[in-house]
């Protein structure tokens, strides 16, 4: 028989890469199951093939070990035909048998059909959380939460996850807004990263007042803005102009260098890399700031080749890995296809001993 499947979210285009990584750690843990991915349609969905490794497989998943998925669960119903003048009555009996949440969440992916779905998701939260309330269905004391994942306003998937183990963000999209004097857009794909893969203790720790950072690749200042804003002391490595409001703060050093060959004088807080450059290429100067112990902490993007995506992310996480490991070095790593990046995933390192004050 056919187990209820575990849905995984990622950005539409992605699917099989997610598949990918999905299966990989199924493989890990010694489960058998199979991915059914359609192109395009920012899902995926995961079967194993007996209802003991799917409860083991529900007990390991976590959403920080995933880097192609934003949001998962383990669905346990899927509704179709749901009648439009009362939708919560069958899907309120349903979750009564599923488990007690401590929070729901109504769900869409974020392809084209489900961003049409965004204005319907939004107004039937508030109905259907407090019909859920008045049912005790929600429950402080519980772990989970419940996902309601509508696929067209008549059909949705039902299931839950671990609250510790999955985005309390609707379909796993932190949604950030530009700051209005930010050099470029793509500041908020470092914004997102050090919310995301930074837990707040490391970021206190990072991002203190005076601490020193360095930009590989930085113009125009887009993430250059980032350390800035947090208190950081800049020095930004670019043949390219840095902008000039940024400039103007006096917290910003532009070096009109090579970022494959510029080292600080003394050790820095924080590396962070935009390169648009060969992976393969990033993941070794990632390697070498953090072997050599010129930072701590290191937020990097690594741009993705058109094929066998995951296995690229996973070679050149493993490259650095490597390098530490044989350093003798301590670290933490953790890696995410955020919603603000594209082509491209963004990796987090650090050092687990601090690096030595000159
Ligand atoms: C995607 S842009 C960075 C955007 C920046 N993070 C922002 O938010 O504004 C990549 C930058 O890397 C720079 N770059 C590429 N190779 C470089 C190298 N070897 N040395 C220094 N800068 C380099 C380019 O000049 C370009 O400005």
């Amino acid at each position: 028989m056919q187990q209820a499947p575990f849905i995984f979210f990622c950005r539409p285009g992605f699917e099989s890469d997610c598949a990918a990584e999905v299966q990989a750690i199924a493989t890990a843990h010694n489960f058998a199951g199979y991915a059914n991915a359609q192109p395009d349609t920012g899902y995926v969905r995961f079967h194993m093939f007996d209802e003991s490794s799917a409860e083991q497989f529900f007990e390991l998943l976590d959403l920080d070990d995933i880097i192609f998925a934003r949001q998962w669960f383990w669905a346990k119903a899927e509704l179709e035909q749901l009648p439009l003048d009362d939708r919560i009555s069958p899907i309120q009996e349903v979750c009564a048998e599923v488990a007690m949440a401590k929070t729901l969440l109504v769900e869409h992916l974020d392809d084209d059909d489900g961003r049409e779905l965004s204005k319907f998701c939004k107004k039937f939260s508030t109905p259907l959380t407090i019909a859920m309330e008045k049912q005790g269905l929600i429950h402080e004391d519980s772990d989970f939460r419940l996902h309601i994942l509508f696929l067209a306003t008549d059909h949705c998937i039902i299931g839950y996850s671990p609250i510790e183990c999955s985005s309390p963000h609707k379909g796993g999209i932190l949604r950030l807004k530009a700051p209005k004097n930010a050099p470029s857009r793509s500041t908020l794909k470092l914004d997102e990263a050090i919310q995301v893969l930074i837990s707040r203790k490391q970021q206190k720790d990072a991002f203190r007042l005076g601490n020193t950072g360095v930009d590989l690749g930085a113009a125009p200042g887009g993430w250059t803005y980032q350390l800035v804003e947090r208190g950081l002391q800049v020095s930004a490595i670019d043949n390219g102009p840095m902008d000039k409001k940024l400039m103007a703060t006096e917290h910003v050093e532009h070096f009109k260098e090579n970022a494959f060959t510029w080292l600080p004088e003394k050790p820095v807080n924080v590396l962070v890399c935009d390169m648009v450059e060969k992976p393969s290429l990033v993941a070794d100067l990632m390697a070498q700031w953090l072997e050599g112990g010129h930072t701590q902490h290191a937020v990097f993007n690594l741009k993705l080749p058109m094929k066998k995506r995951f296995q690229e992310v996973a070679d050149c996480i493993g490259l650095i890995c490597d390098r530490l490991d044989d350093a003798g070095l301590a670290y933490f790593w953790q890696a995410k296809h955020l919603y603000h990046d594209r082509e491209e995933v963004t990796v987090y390192f650090r050092l687990k001993a601090r690096v030595a004050p000159n």
